[in-house]
């Protein structure tokens, strides 16, 4: 079973329009969603946001769904300078830029893995980018590096300062590391695909919620469609 996962209520509805007949169930205090996707049997969650919502989910999804493969859709803000809004990203790592177990640790690394990056799931990956161009044609298409806190970025500044400390970075968001992590635990295929909303600089927040209405939804029924046929 696959698990099509995204953390605002804008983003999944469009997912559940697609499932006819689908059962709900609460679990964690969320609600699971299983259906059918094109013949696929799905369970489509809404995280909520943030890294531990992202990581009480995944498990759940492990372990009480036994799920092979997360699929997470959303938005992001774009850090390097050549992602725009509007433009999408297909996450090939993970990492998360508010971790810092110094002088313990290098900075970013997550103690017990020996490593700071997470990587997606290369063939899963593929696929969706894959889905990416059959359902946005013409759209800007980026992979790489997408970084996650807990941290809604809101200055030029800090976006700036990002950039300064992790050049590779393409995207800024709040839910893949600690999904990548936990997929990892549990031998999971994780990836994810991400529209950018907003440049995480002073005009985040207004980009972002005029976006989540207007094109969001629009991106990520699109998307799944196209993986999923
Ligand atoms: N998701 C979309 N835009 C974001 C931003 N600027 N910071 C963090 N997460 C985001």
């Amino acid at each position: 079973m696959i698990a099509i996962v995204s953390a605002m209520h804008e983003e999944l509805s469009a997912v559940l329009a697609l499932m006819p007949h689908e059962q709900r169930e609460q679990v964690a205090g969320r609600d699971f969603w299983r259906g059918e996707l094109h013949g696929h049997p799905v369970v489509a969650v809404l995280s909520g946001i943030g890294k531990v919502a992202a990581a009480t989910t995944a498990a759940v999804l492990a372990q009480r769904y036994g799920v092979r493969q997360i699929v997470f859709t959303g938005v992001a803000g774009g850090l390097a300078p050549q992602v725009k809004r509007g433009d999408v990203v297909v996450a090939r790592s993970f990492l998360q830029h508010d971790l810092d177990v110094s002088p313990l640790f290098p900075r970013y690394e997550v103690p017990r893995y020996g490593k700071a990056e997470f990587a997606t799931d290369a063939a899963l990956s593929d696929r969706l980018a894959e889905a990416v161009w059959r359902a946005l044609p013409g759209t800007a298409l980026h992979q790489g590096l997408v970084v996650s806190g807990d941290r809604f970025v809101d200055t030029a500044a800090e976006a700036l300062e990002l950039q300064q400390d992790l050049p590779d970075a393409l995207a800024v968001e709040m839910e893949g590391a600690a999904m990548a992590q936990v997929c990892e635990d549990h031998g999971i295929g994780f990836a994810a695909v991400r529209t950018i909303s907003d440049r995480a600089d002073d005009e985040a927040f207004g980009d972002f919620v005029s976006f989540l209405g207007e094109v969001a939804s629009r991106h990520t029924a699109a998307i799944v469609q196209a993986l999923l046929t």
